[in-house]
């Protein structure tokens, strides 16, 4: 077993792997073994600096199901069942408003509510690739940083290249002050997740009691050194550049698929590998993934609903196996208009 007092050194070197590949000047990282471990590192972070109890999230959000991250999603679904959940105040407002965030930190600050962080993935995942409008992030880093309030990146599922930029933000050359990093950080085959910050804002984690967030198997040389080596390939390979130009070859045929079929087929929405494709009933969306599956493709529901499936190959993907999948998703498409 790991210690909790001596570094380990793979630990160390992921961790100065991470300082240097992270946005501005995130410095320190934490190691768990899941997403929403790492949602919950933030959380905490987020609460220890800020000394604050609020948090405003997005509507159909996804951060995981600890209670932590579960008491941030933005669906009824998974929450419900469960009860009360975190004790502090949780404000859901619909994502890519920026409106209604600044609104919402306006309204907290007239009623004396501290926020600790305004926590938004930058591409809503399992809500079906939902890109936010081009000015979402910026005015979220600005309102945040004119109310004092921190701003989480859940990057679990956008981070590490998918979307076409390293990091899910660089979209907007913004830099969050928190990030959570997991999926593919271990390569698609070790469990392994990070939550990211400052110097400044990782202080009170180390000081007085630098035992306030441990875990034991969290970070062990294995998960790290597979971390290590994926970052290798991801940048040696230039992965985000490779999911941009794929995305890029994938977008405009599956929007002429759309307009072919304009009664089943309602949008496509993504960047990079990160696809979503959105019907008119979910009756449609099952069809489509059950005929998918049939034809040998896996496609991704999101947990929300069936009327979305989520199209997120490996970055490796060849443009041979692209085109196989666009031909059995025509082919799927023509099955099921006929049968309608
Ligand atoms: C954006 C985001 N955050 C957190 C999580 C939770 O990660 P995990 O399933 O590893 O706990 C997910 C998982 O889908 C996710 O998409």
């Amino acid at each position: 077993m790991p210690s909790q007092e001596l570094i380990d050194p793979l630990r160390g070197v992921l961790a100065r792997i991470m300082a240097l590949i992270t946005p501005g000047d995130i410095k320190y990282s934490f190691f768990a073994a899941s997403g929403t471990e790492a949602v919950e590192g933030a959380i905490k972070v987020a609460k220890l600096y800020t000394q604050k109890p609020a948090f405003i999230v997005a509507l159909n959000a996804f951060h995981g199901k600890t209670m932590g991250s579960l008491s941030m999603i933005g669906k009824a679904l998974f929450r419900e069942p469960m009860g009360i959940l975190y004790g502090g105040p949780v404000y859901h407002v619909p994502f890519g408003n920026a409106d209604a965030v600044e609104r919402q930190l306006e309204a907290c600050k007239h009623l004396g509510i501290g926020v600790a962080a305004v926590l938004m993935e930058p591409i809503q995942g399992e809500a079906g690739a939902i890109v936010p409008p081009d000015d979402f992030w910026p005015r979220i880093r600005e309102a945040t940083k004119y109310y004092g309030t921190l701003l989480i990146a859940d990057e679990v599922q956008t981070g590490l290249g998918r979307t076409g930029k390293l990091w899910g933000v660089e979209h907007w050359n913004v830099t969050p002050d928190i990030i959570a990093v997991g999926k593919s950080f271990g390569g698609g085959v070790m469990p392994i997740s990070a939550v990211c910050s400052t110097e400044e804002i990782w202080k009170p984690m180390m000081e007085p009691n630098p035992f306030i967030h441990t875990t034991t198997t969290g970070g062990g040389a294995l998960a790290c050194s597979a971390a290590i080596a994926t970052i290798n390939v991801i940048l040696r390979e230039k992965l985000w550049e490779v999911a941009a130009k794929k995305g890029n070859y994938i977008f405009p045929k599956l929007k002429a698929l759309a307009e072919k079929y304009p009664k089943m087929v309602e949008k496509v929405t993504g960047k990079g590998l990160l696809i979503g494709l959105h019907f008119k009933t979910e009756e449609i969306g099952y069809k489509i993934a059950a005929g998918l599956f049939k034809r040998g493709v896996l496609v991704a529901g999101t947990l929300i609903s069936s009327k979305t499936i989520r199209i997120e190959p490996p970055l490796v993907i060849t443009y041979e196996q692209i085109d196989t999948v666009l031909n059995r998703l025509e082919d799927v498409l023509k099955d099921v208009s006929k049968s309608k």
